[in-house]
C-alpha cells in the first residue's frame, strides 16, 4: 500500500466511521420518532372532517327537530306556503255546550308587525245546557303536526299572547284533549290586560296519547284577541327553552359532529329573492321573527332560528357553519327544478351594501363583544360569551353566472378584509362535474377562496368507481368541503359504499377539509327528498344504515392519517381501509370496509405504534346488501360493539358488506 493509498484508506475508514455514527444517530432519532408514533407516511388531516348538514326539508325543523307542538301557532300560514293553506289552517273553531259567538282573523293591531295575523274571539253566549256534561265556551283547537304526542306524567309548557277587547277579564281554559274530547290535562287562565300580554300555564298529562289537540276555550262572555299560541314539552334537549326534540337531537349529538352546516341547502338561496333566508329575521323573541314559505312546499316559523342553531352547535361541541345566500336566488326558482332551466334572480346592485353589512353583522352577532350592537343582541338572547364562529359559507350550489360572480366577490372581498379570521366557503354547483362545477372551481382558484363546497348525489356504483376522486386534487389550491353527498338509497349496500367513500375522504383529509351527508331528517308522510339519514314520526325515529356509518366515522375522527398500516390485495376494489390517530386522546383508529359479498382478510401492521394498549374497542355494522331499517322495524341493521385484543400484527377478517371500526388506546 502506498502512502497515498494508506492516507486514502485512513480517510475512507474515517468516512465510514462518520457514516456509521450518522446512521446510528439517524436510527436513534427514527426510533424516537417512531415511539412518538410518527413516520414518513403519516400526514396531518383536517380536524373538522366529518360534520352535519341540516336543512329544513322533509319537515326537519317545524314538526321535527324543533319541539313546538302547535302547528301554525302565529296564524301566519297562507296559500303562499301551500295553495290550500290559510291563516287558520290546523285550527278549528269550537263552541262546545251549545255556545255561540264568532271568530275572525285580523291584522290591524298585531303583537309585532313581523307577525301580523291573530284571531279575535267574540264570546256571545256560553251554553249552560244541563244535558251537556263537558266544558262550554267559544274557542280554538289546534291539531298539531299530525296530532300531538303526549306522554303520561310529562309537563308541557303552554303560552300565548292575549289582549282583552272588552273591559271585563275573560276566563279561559286550556286543555289537552283526545279526538273524542277526553281531557288529559287542564288549566285556567284569567286575562288581565287590554294590551297584548303573555300568559303561561303548565299542563301535565294523565296518560300517553298520540293524537292530542290543544283547546283554548273562553268560558265567560267578552271579546279577546289571541296570538302565538305555543305548547312545548318541558323536556327539550339540554332543557333549552324554545328547544329541540330530545330523541332527534340526541341522535345528532351521538355522532359527535365537528361542525353543523345550516340552514340548508336550497332553503338558503330560496325560491326567488324574497324567499332568501335572511338570518336577522330568525333571531329575537319568537313573536318578532319573520315567518315565510319554505321552498320545499310548506312553512318556516323560524322558531328554530340562528340563535337556536348556534346554541345547539355549542351543546354538541360542533363548530357552527352558517351558509348565507350569495345575493342570488335558487336557479330553480319558480319550481323549475324538475324540468331544469334557470330562474336565478340577483339582488339589485344598489342593495348590495346593505346585504354585505348583513354578513358582517352576523359575524359581530356571533363573535362580537357584548358592547357591540349585534353582540349585545346575542347577550340579550342569553349568550354573552361569543359563539366562536370560524366558518361562513356563501352561496349554495348556485348557478355560476356573471351575476353570481359579481355579488359573491363583493361579499367575499369585504368579509375577507374585515374578518381575516373567518374561513369563507365558496360553491361549485350541484354536480360532481360539468359546467357549474368547472366554473365554480376556476372562480375559487382565481379569487383564492379557501374552501369550495361540492355537492353530489350518486348511486353506489359511482361511489365505488370514484373512491380515489380526491387522490389527485391539487393540494396547492382551495380545500374541499363535500357539503352534500349520498348514494341514493338507505340500504346496506348504499351505506357501505358510502363507508368506502369516506375512507377516501379520510385518506385525503389534507385536501378535503369537511364533509357532510345530506339530507339529514325526513318525517313520515312529509318527505320531499329521499334518501335521508334519519326518518321519524312524532314518537319514534329510524336510524338508517347510512346514519350508523356516518356516526361510526364521525365519532371516531382523527387528525393524523397513517398509510401502510392496513394491507390488502391492491387489486381488490371491494376493500377499503384507513388508519387515523386523534392527537388529543392519542387513540389510534382503524376503519375497515368490505363492500363485497365474501369475507376478506386484511393485514394490520401496528409495529410502528409503540404505545398501543392491546385492550381495544370494536364496533361492526354488517347486514345483507338489501337490508334496511324502517320506522316499523328500526333494528334490522345495527352496529354491534365488542372488545378487541389488538396485537402488533394481526389479520382481520372483514365480514361481507361490513364496516368495522377498531379504536385502540395508547399509553401516555
Ligand atoms: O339536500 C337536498 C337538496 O339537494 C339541497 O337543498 C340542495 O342544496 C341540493 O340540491
Amino acid at each position: 500500500m502506498t502512502t497515498q493509498m494508506k492516507k486514502k484508506s485512513k480517510r475512507s475508514s474515517f468516512n465510514i466511521n462518520l457514516l456509521v455514527a450518522l446512521l446510528t444517530l439517524t436510527m436513534i432519532s427514527t426510533a424516537q420518532a417512531q415511539t412518538k408514533e410518527s413516520w414518513n407516511t403519516s400526514k396531518k388531516i383536517s380536524p373538522d372532517l366529518f360534520g352535519l348538514f341540516f336543512e329544513d326539508i322533509n319537515y326537519a325543523a317545524d314538526g321535527g327537530l324543533y319541539a313546538e307542538l302547535v302547528q301554525n301557532r302565529s296564524f301566519e300560514y297562507s296559500p303562499t306556503s301551500k295553495r290550500e293553506w290559510s291563516s287558520f289552517s290546523f285550527w278549528e273553531y269550537v263552541t262546545p255546550g251549545f255556545s255561540y259567538g264568532s271568530l275572525n282573523v285580523e291584522t290591524t293591531s298585531p303583537v309585532h308587525f313581523n307577525n301580523p295575523h291573530y284571531v279575535v274571539l267574540n264570546v256571545e253566549h256560553v251554553g249552560k245546557e244541563e244535558k251537556h256534561s263537558g266544558p262550554s265556551g267559544v274557542g280554538v283547537k289546534n291539531t298539531g303536526f299530525d296530532g300531538m304526542s303526549i306522554r303520561e306524567g310529562n309537563k308541557y309548557n303552554f303560552s300565548m299572547f292575549a289582549r282583552q277587547l272588552t273591559n271585563q277579564p275573560i276566563t279561559l281554559t286550556v286543555s289537552l284533549q283526545t279526538p273524542k274530547g277526553k281531557i288529559l290535562a287542564e288549566e285556567k287562565i284569567l286575562t288581565s290586560s287590554n294590551e297584548w300580554k303573555k300568559y303561561s300555564a303548565g299542563l301535565t298529562s294523565t296518560t300517553n296519547h298520540d293524537t292530542v289537540s290543544l283547546v283554548i276555550l273562553a268560558t265567560t262572555q267578552g271579546k279577546l284577541a289571541l296570538d302565538v299560541i305555543s305548547l312545548f314539552p318541558e323536556r327539550t334537549f339540554k332543557n333549552r327553552t324554545n328547544g329541540l326534540r330530545t330523541d332527534l337531537a340526541q341522535a345528532l349529538a351521538d355522532m359527535k359532529p365537528k361542525f353543523i352546516r345550516f340552514p340548508g341547502g336550497c332553503l338558503v338561496h330560496g325560491d326567488g329573492l324574497g324567499n332568501m333566508y335572511r338570518w336577522k329575521n330568525t333571531i329575537g323573541p319568537i313573536e318578532q321573527r319573520l315567518e315565510q314559505k319554505n321552498l320545499w312546499g310548506y312553512h318556516q316559523t323560524a322558531g328554530l332560528g340562528y340563535y337556536e342553531y348556534f346554541q345547539f352547535c355549542e351543546d354538541v361541541g360542533a363548530k357552527p357553519l352558517p351558509v348565507l345566500p350569495a345575493a342570488v336566488s335558487c336557479q330553480n326558482s319558480g319550481g323549475t327544478w324538475r324540468i331544469g332551466g334557470t330562474g336565478q334572480q340577483a339582488l339589485p346592485l344598489d342593495e348590495m351594501d346593505e346585504y354585505i353589512q348583513e354578513a358582517l353583522d352576523l359575524i359581530e352577532w356571533a363573535n362580537g363583544p357584548v358592547t357591540s350592537v349585534w353582540g349585545a343582541k346575542r347577550a340579550a338572547a342569553g349568550h354573552p360569551a361569543p359563539f366562536n364562529l370560524q366558518y361562513v359559507g356563501i352561496g349554495n350550489e348556485d348557478k355560476i353566472t356573471l351575476e353570481f360572480e359579481e355579488r359573491f366577490k363583493m361579499i367575499y372581498t369585504v368579509v375577507k378584509a374585515k374578518h381575516p379570521e373567518i374561513t369563507v366557503i365558496g360553491t361549485s354547483g350541484p354536480f360532481p362535474d360539468g359546467d357549474d362545477f368547472e366554473k365554480g372551481w376556476k372562480y375559487a382558484e382565481h379569487h383564492n377562496i379557501p374552501v369550495v363546497d361540492e355537492h353530489y348525489y350518486k348511486d353506489p356504483n359511482w361511489m365505488m368507481k370514484n373512491l380515489n376522486r380526491y387522490d389527485t386534487y391539487d393540494r396547492s389550491k382551495s380545500k374541499v368541503y363535500l357539503g352534500e353527498y349520498a348514494s341514493w338509497g338507505n340500504k346496506m349496500k348504499n351505506a357501505i359504499s358510502e363507508a368506502a367513500y369516506m375512507v377516501g375522504l379520510e385518506r385525503n383529509g389534507d385536501v378535503v377539509s369537511m364533509a357532510s351527508y345530506a339530507p339529514l331528517f325526513a318525517k313520515k308522510n312529509h318527505t320531499q327528498w329521499k334518501t335521508d339519514m334519519i326518518f321519524f314520526d312524532n314518537n319514534n325515529l329510524c336510524l338508517t344504515p347510512n346514519y350508523h356509518v356516518q356516526r361510526m366515522f364521525s365519532a371516531n375522527q382523527g387528525d393524523v392519517y397513517f398509510d401502510k398500516v392496513v394491507f390488502k390485495d391492491p387489486s381488490d376494489s371491494t376493500l377499503a381501509a384507513s388508519c387515523v390517530q386523534d392527537s388529543k386522546t392519542g387513540d389510534v383508529i382503524l376503519k375497515l370496509v368490505n363492500v363485497g359479498n365474501q369475507a376478506k382478510v386484511m393485514k394490520i401492521d401496528l409495529t410502528n405504534f409503540k404505545k398501543i394498549i392491546s385492550a381495544a374497542e370494536k364496533e361492526m355494522l354488517t347486514g345483507a346488501a338489501e337490508a334496511e331499517n324502517t320506522l316499523e322495524n328500526p333494528q334490522q341493521v345495527v352496529p354491534v360493539k365488542s372488545t378487541f385484543k389488538a396485537t402488533k400484527n394481526f389479520e382481520y377478517e372483514a365480514q361481507p358488506m361490513s364496516l368495522t371500526v377498531i379504536r385502540m388506546k395508547t399509553k401516555s
